[in-house]
């Protein structure tokens, strides 16, 4: 894993020098230019940023600043006005519409503040959704989505529909539906906005897990503490970069699922 390398160890590799390095998500000079009549809306105005694999960001800044619009576009949801987007080395606005659904489905697993689930169905079921478009029989989906239920410490909830639930195990039942299929690159838009402090905690000790195993992580929130368990933080303001730095002061909390 990059973040094992150590280049000062003897025994390092050359491949462990260009896992260190490897880029998994690139912005060039995006903008995102809203038109409504004749008014115009430049949520975001120059974007170029360099995200490798295996780190984990967070995205701050006031609201209106752009925020979710890159994430969205960052998450193949949404397509920007001027720019360009490598993601995994290939240029998004030249994948077909067959590749873009497989990377949002496949490699991607995206987070929302407001958890979008679906109210009848069970947790397991949630869970195993993005599975049917991945073509693997009710019973293997059922198999993977438990597994994946349980790594969030909520096998014993699979049953339950999400208004028996807590918000911080919706939470938790979304991010398991984010992570069914796999993806390297978890994307989240302010996972705890509608949590309170304990559980806001609980789900960014899960976060760290995540990252632990090697995920990329990318979220956004506009909460200081939150933030600081990311290693890298960029702040936004106007649709612009404001600044981008490394965490020298990376909260720790402890593991909820060992
Ligand atoms: N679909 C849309 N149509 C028009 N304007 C939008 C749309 N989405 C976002 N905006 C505008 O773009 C700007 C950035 O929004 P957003 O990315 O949601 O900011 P943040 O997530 O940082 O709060 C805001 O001024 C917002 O009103
Ligand atoms: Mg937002």
């Amino acid at each position: 894993m990059p973040k094992q390398c150590n280049l000062k160890q003897p025994g390092h590799t050359n491949q462990c020098v260009a896992l260190k390095t490897m880029k998994i998500i690139e912005t060039q000079h995006i903008a995102k230019i809203y038109r409504m009549g004749t008014n115009e809306v430049r949520a975001l105005q120059d974007i170029s940023i360099v995200i490798n694999k295996g780190e984990y960001v967070a995205f701050m800044g006031p609201s209106g600043s752009g925020k979710s619009t890159l994430m969205n576009i960052i998450g193949c949801l949404d397509t920007p006005t001027s720019g360009t987007y490598i993601l995994n080395n290939h240029e998004v606005s030249e994948m077909t519409e067959n590749e873009l659904a497989e990377v949002r489905n496949k490699e991607i697993g995206f987070v929302f503040q407001t958890f979008n689930l679906l109210p009848r169905a069970t947790a397991l079921e949630n869970v195993a959704l993005p599975l049917i478009y991945a073509g693997y029989s009710r019973s293997e989906r059922e198999d993977r989505a438990m597994e994946v239920l349980e790594s969030v410490g909520l096998a014993d909830r699979w049953h339950h529909k999400p208004n028996e639930l807590s918000g911080g195990q919706r939470q938790r039942v979304a991010i398991a539906r984010a992570l069914v299929n796999n993806p390297s690159i978890i994307l989240a838009d302010e996972p705890t906005g509608n949590l309170d402090s304990k559980t806001s905690y609980d789900i960014m000790n899960l976060f760290q897990e995540l990252h632990d195993r090697g995920n990329t992580i990318i979220m956004v929130t506009h909460e200081d503490d939150i933030a600081h368990y990311a290693h890298r933080i960029i702040r936004l303001r106007d649709g612009l970069i404001e600044w981008d730095r490394k965490n020298d002061h990376v909260t720790r909390g402890k593991s909820v699922t060992a």
